[in-house]
């Protein structure tokens, strides 16, 4: 760090002396704004939305940037304007060969989620084979995240409906690896999502920004006796269904709608799921989506050049653990900032028990609990970050940042892994690095226990740089102000 004969400087140099810990570490901030611009952060609704979609406090404390007050604790909103809506699969009539349909014994019953085209007979959309009266909470929740400022909508399938499925299940065929949907349904399913989206559009004032028609299509987790609806597609299949549903789509006049492919559970999976599909298939393709289970490993730099030279970006739509701490969310979403630079970057379920949740939930039992840590780590970034911003590479592997060209406004979000120390920011390479002098709002998370997400008004620049003493696993966000590229 530099120290400036300012009282500042003076104090702080007498701080460091008397302080136990004497690492140091400058990051540069790079004035470079080369990975696109933000477009936001989101979450899943299936499954908290279907049990819990009626509830406004919800909706503020996710869809907004407001405080609310909840559970008794006043929790900053995160502000989340990526909504995924998940296409159910399930419906429980009998269709014309008496057939009805086939329920995994390990079934989640919050987990099955209401379809609306229920039986073969009819492809058109007004007729009795479909009941678009289904999945009221859902679609209640989605309606909200759009009045209080969502604006990015994703269709997602975890399954085609069970009956267009070779085993009539909805959670996988029998064994997990091996294709559920009937050949003769490739082009069904097309036009299921195609018509939810036409319905979105016309009856519920949504229109879907893409289409996802898979989840994790090439993992075999699914299966008969899964827990949850899923679908197994080989590469070859996706190519297929990928054509498809750019067609069906373009068929009902939602050609400014994206398809966007695949949804693979792993970085490495999306990568050789992409480079398996045929030009129509990539032609067909609006956006790389690839979910985040691969955690620290997976060649995310890898998937970025590969998509980056298609002209595409890359969402992640889907990242969830356990950890309810937060430590694994930062350490992966730093990761994913740097080395797979997607534009948007979606949490999984908002609600969920076994340290999964934003907030801690029994979902099947319908049960709210506390407010996670992981929550205010995540907020560090999604309160700051916002859609519109350039991210920048924040010049080391503890540090991301963003910038806001309208109000001139750089945004670092750092956390310390090490000992505690100073973490000094350098903003000389900008042709205005701030103002010195100039306060540098900040705001704190303790993963372990301590701050939650609390702001301080005690930091400046001294010329072009700032620094401050982050303890050990400590997320902090910095705001500067009158910064220019
Ligand atoms: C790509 O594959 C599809 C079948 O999935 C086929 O219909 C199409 O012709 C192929 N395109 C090219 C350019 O080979
Ligand atoms: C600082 O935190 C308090 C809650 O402790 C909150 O009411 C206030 O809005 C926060 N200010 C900023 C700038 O985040």
């Amino acid at each position: 760090m530099q120290h400036q004969c300012s009282l500042v400087g003076l104090l702080l140099s007498v701080f460091i002396l008397l302080s136990p810990a004497t690492a140091d570490e400058t990051t540069t901030i790079s004035n470079a704004a080369t990975y696109g611009t933000w477009e936001g952060w989101g979450v899943s609704l299936a499954w908290w939305a279907a049990a819990f979609g009626q509830q406004d406090d919800l909706a503020d404390i996710f869809f907004t940037t407001k405080w609310t007050t909840f559970n008794g604790v006043s929790v900053p909103g995160l502000g989340l304007n990526v909504v995924r809506y998940n296409a159910g699969a399930c419906s429980w009539n009998t269709v014309s060969d008496g057939s009805t349909m086939v329920v995994s014994p390990d079934m989640i019953s919050s987990r099955q989620m209401d379809g609306f085209w229920k039986d073969w007979n009819s492809a058109d959309p007004t007729s009795s084979s479909w009941d678009w009266t289904v999945d009221t909470n859902q679609r209640a929740m989605m309606t909200k995240a759009q009045s209080r400022g969502a604006n990015y909508f994703e269709l997602f399938s975890n399954s085609p409906m069970w009956w267009m499925t070779t085993n009539h299940n909805p959670s996988g065929n029998d064994a997990g690896g091996n294709n559920n949907l009937q050949a003769w349904n490739y082009d069904q399913h097309a036009i299921y999502l195609a018509n939810i989206a036409l319905e979105a559009k016309n009856s519920w004032g949504i229109t879907f920004t893409s289409v996802e028609p898979f989840n994790e299509p090439y993992d075999s987790w699914t299966g008969s006796t899964g827990t949850q609806e899923g679908c197994h597609f080989d590469r070859s299949t996706q190519n297929e269904v990928t054509i498809y549903m750019r067609d069906e789509l373009n068929n009902l006049g939602l050609s400014g709608i994206l398809v966007s492919t695949s949804d693979e559970n792993t970085y490495d999976q999306a990568k050789a799921t992409w480079s398996s599909f045929n030009s129509t298939a990539q032609g067909s393709t609006g956006r790389v989506n690839t979910h985040g289970y691969q955690y620290q490993d997976g060649d995310r730099s890898g998937l970025y050049s590969l998509i980056k030279g298609s002209g595409l970006s890359i969402w992640n739509s889907e990242y969830g653990e356990d950890d309810a701490t937060g430590e694994q969310l930062v350490s992966n979403l730093i990761l994913d900032l740097i080395w797979l630079h997607p534009t948007a970057w979606v949490y999984w379920q908002a609600l969920d028990g076994g340290g999964w949740g934003l907030i801690d939930a029994d979902v099947e039992a319908g049960t709210i609990g506390a407010v996670s840590q992981k929550y205010y780590v995540l907020g560090q970034f999604t309160r700051h970050i916002r859609e519109g911003m350039f991210i920048l590479s924040g010049g080391s592997d503890y540090t991301v940042a963003a910038y806001d060209a309208s109000a001139q406004k750089l945004i670092i979000v750092a956390v310390n892994w090490g000992s505690a120390q100073y973490l000094n920011f350098d903003l000389s390479s900008f042709s205005q690095g701030g103002v010195s002098g100039a306060l540098v709002n900040r705001w704190a998370t303790q993963i372990g226990s301590g701050d939650q997400y609390a702001n301080f008004t005690d930091t400046y620049l001294s010329g072009t740089k700032f620094w401050s003493y982050f303890a050990t696993n400590v997320v902090m966000t910095f705001e500067v102000d009158n910064v220019k590229l």
